[in-house]
């Protein structure tokens, strides 16, 4: 599938690897639909897009609402009449010891990284499956493949979407011709830690970052792209993407 003149939806757009992949899909082409709950955030990146001789509009959303998820797709399918491609990209990591019972913080990543992955995917799967064609990315992580401690519930919900992602992929692909794939991360310069309550994983993920160099979200948006436009025989399931100083 060429990006070129396609429609995307890119949730958590406001910051990070989401605001990188709209930007790189923008300069492809792409008209993108930047879904996140910071309004001003998304305007400002609408402004650089539109700028820059792009294409994106801002939609306001919360994932772990699939009324709002709905409304997102809904509002891009009325403009522009498809949707080629979703970034399930929304996510959160407030880290902390399972023992500290930070029940709230546990639901808030289980609804954001595991129920917005789903409300996102049901939004636009009918409209995929009318055009019988479609590419969802997974911003997953290597938190889906091994465990750390401090991150278990960080963790248990990306493995739990990544277990999804599979078998959505092995359910769509050969009966809609929509492509799925599972990019997995390592460590990525973002606005992701500033969530971590916990003042020993803070300082500790703030260690971590001056350790090494972490990736840039526009290296993430490099992989996307790769993925993007294989060509349509070859579905790209899965992307372990990491900086070459990380040594775990
Ligand atoms: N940075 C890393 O090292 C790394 C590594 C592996 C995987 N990842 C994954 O990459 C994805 C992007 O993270 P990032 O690193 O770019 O962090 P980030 O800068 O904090 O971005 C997270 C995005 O998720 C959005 N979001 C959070 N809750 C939301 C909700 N309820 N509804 C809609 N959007 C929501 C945020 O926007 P609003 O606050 O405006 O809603 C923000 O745009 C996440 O899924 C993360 O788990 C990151």
């Amino acid at each position: 599938m060429s990006p070129k003149r396609k429609i995307a939806l890119v949730t958590g757009a406001s910051s990070g690897i989401g605001a990188a992949t709209a930007r790189k899909l923008a300069t492809e082409g792409v008209i993108v639909g930047l879904a996140a709950r910071r309004k001003e955030r998304l305007e400002g990146l609408v402004t650089e897009i539109t700028g820059g001789g792009g294409k994106a509009i801002a939609l306001p959303t919360d994932v772990t609402d699939p009324a709002s998820c709905k409304a997102a797709a809904n509002a891009l399918i009325a403009q522009f009449g498809r949707i080629d491609v979703l970034v399930n990209n929304a996510g959160q990591m407030p880290l902390s010891s399972v023992d500290s019972l930070k029940v709230n913080e546990w639901k808030q990543m289980v609804d954001v990284n595991i129920s917005g992955v789903l409300n996102a995917t049901a939004a636009v799967l009918p409209q995929m499956i009318a055009q019988h064609s479609g590419h969802i990315f997974n911003m997953f992580s290597i938190a889906g493949r091994k465990v750390f401690t401090g991150l278990a519930v960080y963790c248990a919900t990306k493995a739990a979407v990544t277990a999804f992602s599979d078998g959505l992929r092995m359910e769509i692909g050969p009966k809609h011709n929509i492509r799925v794939t599972c990019i997995q991360p390592g460590a990525v310069k973002s606005e992701l830690y500033d969530q971590i309550t916990d003042p020993t994983y803070r300082k500790q993920m703030d260690d971590l970052a001056t350790s090494m160099t972490f990736l840039e979200g526009e290296d993430i948006a490099n992989t996307i792209l790769f993925a993007l436009k294989s060509p349509p025989r070859m579905d790209v399931a899965e992307l372990f993407v990491l900086p070459t100083e990380q040594g775990w």
